[in-house]
C-alpha cells in the first residue's frame, strides 16, 4: 500500500514526522534508486527500497507498549502549545515514538498506556472493548447516597447517557475518597459526573486499567508491559469487564 514518504520514514522509528519532511526536502531520500525531494510523494514501504542517506529503511513492526504513572502537572499530549511538560518527556531510552492512549487531565495523575501500536490504541479506546478504568477521587465534600446512586445508574452527558458504573467510598470521615470504575472515557468524564451532583473533584488518580495497577510503579515512572499483558489487553472482551476486575 502506498503511503506518504514522511510517514514511512517516521514509522521506521528513526525520526519524527516533521524531521522526516526536512530530510526529504534536503534531498536525502531515494526510492528505488531515484532521488525524491518533493513532499507528499508516496511509496510502498513493503515493496519499495527506500533509503535515507543511502541507508535502507527497514519497517518497524517492533511495537512498544509502556505503562506510565503520570504525575500531576504533565499534559497527556505529545506537544503542548503552552509549553507545559508532556508525558512523552517522561519516556526515555526508547527509539520508537509512542503516543498516549486516551487522556488524563493536567491536574490528574495515574496510569496511562503509551504505544506505537495504533491498532491496540484504537481498540482500547473503542466503546466495544469496554476496558474498565478505575479512579480514586477526592471530593470537595461528602455526596449524599442518592447522588451517588444517580451517577451509578447513568446520567446524560453531551446528550448521551453514561454507562452504568460502580462507585464505592474508601475509608470513613467527612470527606472520604471514592473509587469509581468506568467502562468508557469521555471528555473530563469523572469530573463532570461529580460536578453534576454538586461535588467538584479536588484530586483524581487513575489506579487501574483493566488488570493493570500502579503496584511498584512510582509517580513519574514508566515500565514496559509484558508480552502476556499485551496479549491479555488485545484479547480483552466486554465479558471480561462483566466478570469484574476489582479486588
Ligand atoms: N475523567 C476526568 O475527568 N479526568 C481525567 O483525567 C480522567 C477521567
Amino acid at each position: 500500500m502506498q503511503e506518504r514518504l514522511q510517514k514511512i520514514i517516521a514509522g521506521a522509528g528513526i525520526t519524527s514526522r516533521r524531521k522526516a519532511e526536512r530530510i526529504i526536502l534536503e534531498g536525502r531520500v531515494t526510492v528505488n534508486g531515484q532521488a525524491v525531494s518533493k513532499l507528499g510523494s508516496k511509496a510502498d514501504p513493503e515493496r519499495d527500497h527506500i533509503r535515507v542517506d543511502g541507508r535502507l529503511l527497514t519497517r518497524t513492526t517492533e511495537f512498544v507498549y509502556l505503562l506510565l504513572n503520570k504525575p500531576v502537572g504533565y499534559v497527556s499530549t505529545v506537544s503542548d502549545p503552552q509549553k507545559r511538560p508532556t508525558v512523552i518527556s517522561l519516556v526515555r531510552g526508547i527509539k520508537q515514538r509512542v503516543y498516549p492512549v486516551g487522556r488524563l487531565d493536567y491536574h490528574s495523575s495515574g496510569l496511562m498506556i503509551l504505544t506505537n501500536d495504533g491498532e491496540l490504541a484504537n481498540f482500547l479506546m473503542s466503546r466495544a472493548s469496554a476496558v474498565p478504568r478505575s479512579y480514586l477521587v477526592k471530593l470537595e465534600g461528602k455526596p449524599d447516597p442518592a447522588g451517588i446512586a444517580k451517577l451509578e445508574s447513568g446520567i446524560s452527558l453531551d446528550g448521551r447517557r453514561t454507562e452504568p458504573c460502580r462507585i464505592r467510598p474508601i475509608g470513613e470521615g467527612d470527606k472520604p475518597w471514592f473509587a469509581i470504575t468506568l467502562v468508557e472515557g469521555r471528555y473530563h468524564q469523572v469530573r463532570r459526573m461529580f460536578e453534576r451532583i454538586g461535588q467538584p473533584v479536588v484530586k483524581l488518580k487513575r489506579v487501574r486499567i483493566a488488570f493493570l495497577t500502579d503496584k511498584d510503579l512510582a509517580p513519574g515512572r514508566v515500565r514496559h508491559l509484558t508480552h502476556a499483558e499485551v496479549e491479555r489487553l488485545k484479547n480483552w472482551r466486554a465479558k471480561d469487564t462483566a466478570k469484574g476486575v476489582e479486588d
